[in-house]
């Protein structure tokens, strides 16, 4: 059946507002909210392989490397494996070293993404164990994979990725979640992100609520801006990186994703009164120190969106713009947090008079290397 955009005026738009049910099925039939399991049947037979392998590499393009980004922290604190993460489209420029007893996991919305297909074959020739992460049944990599976890997001159309995003982000927390079962020693920290994720839904529909404040930032403050840089440590820097991206891909404002601890080592000499900034500040033990990167940057005039807790009342914020959202476990805080992203990028694109369904000069799944 064809896809309709029902009420909504851009596919965009609605997939973005399809977050609270597209978040439910990636988990539906996978988490059992009671007893803290989780079980992830396209897994089942290689867990013990995994557990065993020496290190986990995450192989991917655009959002799809951002989930990894996302999720790379939590993966090597419930695994205690050693992380790598690779952008597949300089994989085998760099002829990455890959063994037997390594564990590749190649992230891909539309499953035929071809630099993550190729990176895919160089893996396998070396005889490493591939995972494929996809939202597309049937699709290239998830056939040529060994095994691997449906997102179940949905049929995505919209050039620029949201609800994958989120759902990739998910899927690899499951992931972390299953490989980390038998360990005693994380069962509160586990209970701890499997209460977070069965609040998400509803988490994230209060984001969603932030719409009309976004909107206004969108067509005021920021309707003339030219640059956006966006700020945030932790598990924000791949907010960072993932709202700069949406930005670009949809309204061609210049945007780039900072590590706010990277800012004395360069790019604070960018900022004045004038350059549009945002920054993450969730009360996370990232706090502290977002709150000097706040200082670094305000004495230098500049004045960014800051988006924060509903209820975080701090007088840095005085004089700025907020946008609040719930908080939740800092592992998920990343996927509240970039809806307002998701949603600022959408309209600084329809406020600007262009279609965000089709960015100029890209397509929905490159197919060429
Ligand atoms: C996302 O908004 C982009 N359109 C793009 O970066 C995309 O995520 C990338 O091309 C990877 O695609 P895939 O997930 O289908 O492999």
């Amino acid at each position: 059946a064809q896809i309709q955009k029902g009420q909504f005026s851009h596919f965009m738009l609605k997939e973005i507002f399809e977050q609270p049910e597209s978040v439910v099925n990636t988990m539906r039939g996978r988490i059992n909210f009671d007893d803290y399991t989780v079980t992830l049947g396209g897994l089942r037979s290689h867990i013990a392989n995994i557990r065993r392998s020496r290190r986990i590499i995450f192989v991917a393009c655009g959002t799809s490397y951002h989930s990894c980004v996302a999720t790379r922290a939590l993966f090597a604190e419930l695994t205690e494996l050693p992380i790598a993460l690779e952008l597949a489209s300089a994989f085998l420029d760099e002829r990455v070293p890959v063994f037997r007893d390594d564990v590749c996991v190649f992230v891909s919305q539309s499953g035929e993404t071809k630099d993550t297909l190729l990176a895919l074959q160089y893996c396998k020739d070396r005889g490493a164990l591939c995972l494929g992460v996809t939202n597309t049944v049937g699709s290239t990599i998830s056939r040529e994979t060994h095994c691997g976890v449906h997102i179940n997001a949905g049929p995505e159309i919209s050039v620029a990725s949201t609800k994958a995003y989120t759902s990739q982000y998910i899927a690899l927390t499951m992931i972390a979640l299953t490989l980390s079962d038998d360990n005693l020693q994380k069962v509160a920290r586990r209970r701890e992100i499997i209460d977070g994720l069965f609040d998400l839904s509803a988490n994230i529909r209060k984001a969603l609520a932030t719409e009309p404040h976004v909107k206004k930032l969108a067509t005021e403050k920021l309707g003339k801006a030219q640059n956006l840089i966006l700020l945030g440590r932790g598990y924000q820097a791949a907010t960072c990186l993932e709202g700069a991206l949406k930005i670009k891909e949809v309204s061609y404002i210049h945007a780039e994703g900072i590590q706010a601890g990277e800012l004395k080592h360069g790019p604070l000499a960018l900022i004045d009164e004038k350059m549009p900034m945002m920054l993450f500040m969730p009360k996370d033990r990232h706090y502290s120190d977002s709150e000097n990167a706040l200082k670094q940057v305000t004495a230098r005039l500049g004045a960014p969106i800051v988006v924060c807790a509903e209820d975080d009342d701090t007088s840095l914020f005085k004089n700025l713009e907020t946008i609040r959202v719930p908080q939740t476990v800092d592992v998920l805080q990343a996927i509240v947090n970039i809806v307002p992203v998701q949603i600022l990028s959408y309209h600084l694109s329809v406020s600007r008079g262009f279609d965000p369904d089709s960015p100029r000069n890209l397509a929905k799944s490159v197919t060429t290397a």
